[in-house]
């Protein structure tokens, strides 16, 4: 089976995925990472289009053998990963990956472009939601920092992730919309484990 998770930044998307794929016994795959990783190699000099771009156990992102996740979470690789993703080369070249990471496995991938692009023939696909002053808030509480900065930042990258041409940030015409504003992690994991028992039961008949 294959579930797909998108929506805007700081959503809530990686918690839920990590957490579901732990749940399921599932491949969790986290492609925000894929093009932070893309960003960071940039801007280190590293050539992305050479460099070995591997996503690991728990969702751990190695670049030629080396455990870089912990250098992907922060405001510079925020900014960077959404200008990157712009890019149609940078496009084609992950979710080409994307694509084989998922061959014949079952996987919780997540996103903006897995339901409308990279598994269109996915059997579940979430699109979650949340306003931007709350997705600020939880960006403060997992990072620090002040809030309007952060509220503006992400802002920054909702605009762009959606009005880019190739592969805008949109949800799939089947996919289910989840506003998780007033939801706890905890509540819209269970509602996402009731659909997934939902699409098991119609796939067995
Ligand atoms: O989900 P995230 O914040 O880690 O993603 C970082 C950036 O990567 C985001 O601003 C847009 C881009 N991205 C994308 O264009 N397509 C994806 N499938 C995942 C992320």
């Amino acid at each position: 089976m294959k579930i797909a998770i998108d929506g805007p930044a700081a959503a809530g998307k990686t918690t839920l995925a990590k957490r579901l794929a732990e749940e399921l016994g599932f491949l969790f795959v986290p492609t925000g990472a894929m093009y932070r990783a893309v960003a960071w190699a940039q801007r280190n000099g590293i050539d992305w289009k050479r460099a070995k771009l591997e996503v690991r156990e728990g969702g751990r992102i190695y670049l030629d053998g080396r455990d870089i996740t912990d250098e992907l979470a922060n405001p510079e690789i925020d900014e960077l990963s959404s200008k990157v993703a712009v890019d149609s080369e940078v496009r084609r070249h992950l979710v080409a990956l994307q694509r084989e990471i998922a061959r014949g496995r079952d996987v919780v991938m997540e996103g903006r472009d897995i339901g409308t692009v990279v598994l269109p023939d996915a059997e579940l696909k979430i699109f979650l939601w949340a306003t931007p002053e709350e997705r600020a808030r939880r960006r403060l509480r997992e990072r620090g920092g002040k809030f309007e900065e952060i509220l503006e930042a992400i802002k920054r990258r909702d605009e762009r992730d959606s009005s880019r041409t190739d592969s805008p940030l949109r949800p799939a015409e089947d996919a289910v919309i989840i506003d998780t504003t007033d939801k706890s992690p905890e509540e819209t994991l269970r509602v996402v484990l009731e659909l997934v028992e939902e699409r098991r039961g119609k796939s067995c008949g």
